[in-house]
C-alpha cells in the first residue's frame, strides 16, 4: 500500500513537471507526441499522473532538455513530508496579539519584521508548531542568515537546492540554473498543503525565487528588512515586532529566574525589565544572569546594572543601551570564559565548530567545550548542534569590541592555521601518494 501511494505521488510530480516543461516550449500533447515517438493520449494520462514508463521519461527528458531532472522525478520518492520547523522552543511567553492575528489571517504570505533581537524568529516558530496541523504536508525551513555584516546571506538556489531535497527530489534531479530549480520547486508543492519559513531573510530579491505560490501553502518571511516589494507582489500580512509588553516582559524574567524568586521582590524584576528596554534578546540574557546568582537579591543585582550607558552601536531602542545589558553579563564571567567570548568576536561566519573555538584560544578541545558551555548557559552563546555553536550579531560585534590588541594576533594566526589543517584533514587522501 505504501509503495503504491509513494509511487502514485511520485507519478503526479513527473506529470506535473512534464506539462510544465513542454507548456514552457510552446508544445502541445500532439507536439511532443511528434518528436518523441509516444502517442498523445499516454503523454496525457502521463501528465495526469500515471507512472512513466523509463524510456518515456528518458525521452521527455532528453527533448525538453530537463538536465536529469524528468528522469530524477521519475524515480523520486514524493510522499516524503519535510518536517523542517527547529525544535525547542523553550520558555516562549507573550506575543498574544500577533499570534492571534497569525491565527486568524487567511493569508497565504506573512512578513514579521522589526528590529534585531526582538523576537521574530521565535515568533514564527512558535507559530509554526502550533498550527502544524494546518499544514499536513509538512513544513520547510531555512536560515536565510541575512543579517550579518560579516557573512554573506544564503544564496537563493542554494535555499532551492535544500527545499527540493527535503521534497524528495534526488541530487542527480535538481536542476541547473536558479529560475528552473524554482519552477520545480512551485510545482512540486503547487498541490501540498505546506507551511514555509523563511528565516532571517536579507532581502526581497533573496526570498522571491523561494516563495511557493500555491493556494494550500503559507511562507512566513521574518526578516530587520520591511521587504517592501515582496510584501506588494504577495499581498502579504504584515507583522512587526518591536520591545515587548512590559507585563510579558515581566513574565519572561519571572519564566526564567522561577515564579518564587519572582515573588519576592515584584519590583526589582519590573525595574529589570525596563532596564533591558522590554527587548526579548536582553531581557533573555540579563534572567539568565539572575539566575546564576542565586544567593543575591534581584534588586542588588539591578543596582549593579549601570544605566547610565550612552546610545551607540549596539543601542536598539531609543531609550536603552542594550550594551549595558550585554556588559553586566560579561563582567560576571570568570577569566576562562570571558577571555573566550572575547575571542569569539574575531570570527566570522555562521557558526564555530569546538575544535575551531579551542585552536581560536589555544586550549584543549575538552577545555573549549566547558567554556562554550558555560557562555551558552549564560545565554551568550547558543549551541546549534553537536559541537557547533552560534552567537547573535550584536553579540559578535560587542565581543569583538571587547578583544585587547595583544590577543587578537595570536588568536587569529592559531585560528587561522586550524582553518588550514582542518581543509587538508577532509581533503580525500585516496591517490595523495604513489
Ligand atoms: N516571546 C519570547 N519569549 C521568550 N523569549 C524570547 C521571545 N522572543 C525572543 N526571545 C528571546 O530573545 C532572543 C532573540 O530572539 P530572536 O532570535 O527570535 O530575535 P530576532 O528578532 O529573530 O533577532 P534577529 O534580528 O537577530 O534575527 C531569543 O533567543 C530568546 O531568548
Ligand atoms: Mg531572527
Amino acid at each position: 500500500m505504501g509503495r503504491g501511494s509513494r509511487t502514485e505521488g511520485a507519478a503526479a510530480l513527473f506529470g506535473q513537471e512534464l506539462r510544465r516543461l513542454r507548456q514552457h516550449r510552446g508544445l502541445s500533447l500532439r507536439g511532443l507526441s511528434k518528436v518523441i515517438g509516444f502517442t498523445p493520449g499516454y503523454l496525457s494520462k502521463v501528465e495526469n499522473g500515471r507512472p512513466p514508463s523509463p524510456e518515456l521519461a528518458r525521452a521527455c527528458d532528453d527533448n525538453l532538455e530537463a538536465g536529469g531532472a524528468l528522469v530524477a522525478l521519475a524515480n523520486a520518492e514524493a510522499s516524503v513530508r519535510p518536517a523542517q520547523l527547529p525544535a525547542g522552543i523553550r520558555r516562549f511567553v507573550g506575543r498574544g496579539d500577533q499570534l492571534r492575528l497569525l491565527d486568524n489571517s487567511d493569508a497565504r504570505a506573512v512578513i514579521i519584521d522589526g528590529p534585531p533581537g526582538t523576537g521574530k524568529t521565535m515568533l514564527a516558530l512558535r507559530w509554526g508548531h502550533h498550527a502544524v496541523d494546518r499544514f499536513p504536508d509538512g513544513q520547510l525551513y531555512i536560515d536565510l542568515r541575512g543579517h550579518s555584516p560579516h557573512e554573506r546571506p544564503v544564496e537563493p538556489r542554494v535555499a532551492l537546492e535544500e527545499f527540493l531535497s527535503a521534497l524528495g527530489v534526488p541530487a542527480n534531479g535538481i536542476p541547473s540554473g536558479l529560475e528552473r530549480c524554482s519552477a520545480l520547486f512551485r510545482s512540486l508543492v503547487a498541490d501540498r498543503k505546506l507551511l514555509v519559513v523563511l528565516d532571517n531573510a536579507a532581502s526581497s530579491e533573496q526570498v522571491r525565487p523561494l516563495l511557493p505560490a500555491a493556494p494550500g501553502c503559507v511562507v512566513v518571511m521574518t526578516s530587520r528588512e520591511r521587504l517592501s516589494s515582496i510584501a506588494v507582489q504577495s499581498d502579504a500580512l504584515r507583522v512587526t515586532l518591536g520591545p515587548m509588553t512590559p507585563a510579558d516582559s515581566i513574565a519572561l524574567i519571572r519564566r526564567v529566574i522561577g515564579e518564587e524568586r519572582a515573588a519576592v521582590e515584584p519590583e526589582a524584576v519590573t525595574d529589570l525589565a525596563a532596564r533591558c528596554g522590554f527587548l526579548p534578546l536582553a531581557l533573555r540574557i540579563a534572567a539568565e544572569r539572575v539566575l546564576a546568582q542565586p544567593h543575591y537579591l534581584v534588586r542588588d543585582l539591578v543596582e549593579q546594572l549601570d544605566v547610565d550607558g550612552r546610545l551607540d552601536v549596539l543601542t536598539t531602542f531609543d531609550s536603552v543601551a542594550v550594551r549595558t545589558v550585554f556588559d553586566w553579563s560579561y563582567r560576571r564571567l570568570d577569566d576562562d570564559c570571558a577571555r573566550m567570548f572575547r575571542l569569539l568576536g574575531l570570527h566570522r561566519g555562521p557558526h564555530i565548530s569546538t575544535g575551531a573555538a579551542a585552536a581560536l584560544a589555544g586550549l584543549t578541545m575538552a577545555a573549549a567545550r566547558t567554556l562554550l558551555d558555560r557562555l551558552a548557559a549564560a545565554h551568550l552563546v547558543k549551541a546549534a548542534g553537536r559541537d557547533r555553536y552560534q552567537l547573535h550579531d550584536l553579540l559578535r560585534e560587542y565581543a569583538g569590541e571587547l578583544v585587547a590588541a595583544d590577543e587578537r594576533g595570536p588568536a587569529v594566526t592559531r585560528m587561522v592555521t586550524w582553518y588550514q589543517g582542518d581543509r587538508l584533514r577532509r581533503r580525500p587522501r585516496a591517490g595523495a601518494l604513489p
